[in-house]
């Protein structure tokens, strides 16, 4: 891998600086989509979409994104292309990437992505696998800064699997300096290895058994599916697990009385959320799913161009 390449493989890639400079930068983008202004910084700049698992947020926020950016987008599945014949992962990357400006990738393991742009010669971009889901919690992150202001010294409360969005949102309250409150059923734990910082010693969140204790006083509740992409198999066995871990009313009256809630989506109604809270007046799941395009446009444009003044 070319040391000069800025990937984003995981939420630990960024320093807080970083992220204090995209979340500025993402606002100034937002406003101006609203306006209808045009703002082409990637005119001429192509993007390659690789999705190994189904999608709707990720897919249409990059495509919709990259053309708003003046850009263009190339779409492939594992159905569609020579990865579902079996072509090897890292021949794909040198080809996509002596022929596109930069590339995203929904896959199954980590060590896939990595592998993919270890041999890519343009920046990577993890749109989500097993292990992590960076841009949701970037736009996660915006989306908690646009309504209530900075995070630092703030509350989450994780409800449900130790899955891809927990270990993004640990290594982000390490980072960012917030707290996490991980409330999981037992055998679903959070991995303390792939929600550590790269290598970084001790766990960035404290856990508790009882889902209400670890909502209590908390600032944002969030939670995801009980059964993520990839899982289908345990479908059975995690609907029995996860039936006291569905975020309700009472969870929500257990947090601060102004905190919010959000969910990746797509969300299972009765599972992992009540009607009620989701469709709820602390719930700010719509505004999270559009922010996803607006700070994607500014990480496609940081990979590209760097900081912009
Ligand atoms: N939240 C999210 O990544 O949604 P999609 O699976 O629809 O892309
Ligand atoms: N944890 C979920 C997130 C979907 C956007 C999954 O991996 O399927």
């Amino acid at each position: 891998m070319s040391a000069a390449i800025k990937h984003y493989l995981q939420f630990a890639d960024f320093t807080a600086e970083e992220y204090a400079y995209l979340f500025a930068r993402a606002a100034l983008i937002k406003r101006k989509f609203k306006a209808y202004e045009k703002h082409h910084s990637l005119s001429d700049r192509t993007l390659a979409m690789v999705f190994e698992k189904a999608s709707t947020r990720t897919r249409v926020s990059f495509e919709a994104g990259m053309y708003q950016l003046g850009g263009s987008v190339v779409n492939l599945t594992s159905g569609d292309s020579q990865l579902g014949r079996s072509e090897p992962i890292e021949d794909t990357a040198r080809v996509i990437s002596r022929m596109v400006d930069i590339v995203m990738i929904r896959t199954f393991e980590q060590a896939r992505i990595d592998l993919f742009a270890q041999h890519s010669r343009v920046p990577v971009i993890n749109g989500l696998t097993n292990e992590y889901h960076p841009c949701q919690i970037l736009a996660d992150l915006f989306t908690y800064i646009e309504h209530r202001g900075p995070i630092q010294g703030k509350t989450v409360a994780w409800i449900g699997d130790g899955n891809n969005m927990a270990n993004t949102w640990a290594q982000a309250a390490a980072l960012l300096g917030f707290t996490l409150r991980v409330s999981t059923p037992r055998g679903y734990e959070v991995d303390s290895q792939l929600a550590a910082l790269n290598g970084a010693p001790g766990k960035g969140w404290q856990s508790f058994a009882d889902p209400r204790e670890a909502c209590a006083g908390a600032d944002l509740v969030t939670t995801d599916v009980w059964t993520s992409m990839g899982y289908e198999a345990e479908n059975e066995a995690r609907r029995q697990a996860f039936a006291d871990w569905c975020v309700d009313a009472a969870m929500m009256a257990a947090a601060k009385p102004d905190a919010l809630f959000m969910h990746c989506l797509p969300a299972h109604r009765g599972e992992e959320v009540t009607a009620e809270v989701i469709d709820g007046p602390q719930s700010v799941v719509w505004d999270e799913a559009e922010n996803r395009m607006h700070v994607q446009k500014a990480l496609l444009e940081y990979l590209l161009l760097g900081r912009l003044a």
